[in-house]
């Protein structure tokens, strides 16, 4: 949990974030982010559009924990894809956290939830642009995008000055964005990769099970500890509180042989 990866810019980033997407705000948030941040977790992901940012901010400032020793990621919503709206909801972010600089700022997706796929190639430069204002004046440590695929990546660097840090995606065994992936190791683009159980769906599979079992560990434990031993930083999100404890117990190594089997999953029945 204390072990981090560099982004570009230098900052350190712990390696297993804590997801809080679908926690509700209120008593359901602040409980499981206390839990994860007495249990170890030094870096916690939310959102504007998971709604629950207030509780998270007022988490972390009760918890006792000095803040820099904390990582706190939020995104821009979806939706906002222009200068002025890039801005409000920044300093509507950040007042609800109440936390300072957030250490990563993220643009949640390359289109609006209901317009998945159409075209904001001018959106989201125009909201890059104030990225990278807040980023040059210290009011977000790091900055990137999530849900950006290589074209989204590519027509958004090229009329922009500073490389996104970071790259949010849904990655998990079975689902591995191969080509995603290579975008961002090429530029060293760090990829973050959230709902690394497939939000549940792999906790039933009986192929992770049966490499779960000679280790004596979960299927959720080989599900996150296969993302890491990828360089890719796995952001698990659970409320229940045995489960967030074991979600980062994850110190142990995969064979390459059992990595190999993970990977031939992608090409299964996902
Ligand atoms: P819960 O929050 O009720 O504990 P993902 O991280 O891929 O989005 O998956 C989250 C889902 O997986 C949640 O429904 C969460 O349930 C469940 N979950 C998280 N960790 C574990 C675990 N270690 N064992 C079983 N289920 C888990």
């Amino acid at each position: 949990l204390t072990d981090t990866f560099t982004l570009s810019n230098g900052v350190t980033i712990p390696k297993i974030g804590f997801g809080t997407w679908q926690i509700p705000d209120g008593p359901e948030t602040y409980d499981s982010v206390r839990t994860a941040l007495d249990a170890g977790y030094r870096h916690i992901d939310t959102a504007r559009a998971y709604g629950n940012e207030e509780s998270v901010g007022r988490a972390v400032r009760d918890s006792g924990v000095p803040r820099d020793e904390i990582f706190i990621t939020t995104k821009c919503p979806a939706e906002v894809k222009d200068a002025e709206g890039a801005r409000h909801a920044f300093e509507r972010s950040t007042a609800l956290l109440d936390l300072g600089p957030v250490d990563l700022y993220l643009i949640h997706a390359p289109w609006p939830w209901s317009k998945q796929g159409s075209d904001h190639r001018a959106g989201n430069i125009e909201v890059w642009k104030v990225f990278e204002e807040l980023y040059e004046a210290g009011r977000a440590r790091a900055i990137g995008v999530s849900n950006f695929e290589p074209d989204d990546l590519e027509s958004l660097t090229a009329a922009t000055d500073v490389m996104p840090h970071a790259n949010q995606i849904r990655w998990f065994v079975g689902n591995t964005q191969p080509e995603t992936t290579a975008w961002c190791r090429e530029h060293d683009v760090l990829v973050e990769g959230y709902s690394p159980l497939a939000t549940g769906r792999l906790l039933d599979n009986g192929d992770i099970a049966a490499i779960a079992e000679k280790y004596g560990k979960s299927v959720a434990q080989v599900s996150i500890r296969y993302l890491l031993q990828k360089d890719i930083l796995p952001l698990p999100k659970s409320t229940t509180p045995s489960r967030i404890v074991e979600n980062a117990d994850v110190d142990f190594e995969l064979s390459p042989e059992d990595v190999a089997a993970l990977d031939a999953l992608d090409a299964g029945d996902r």
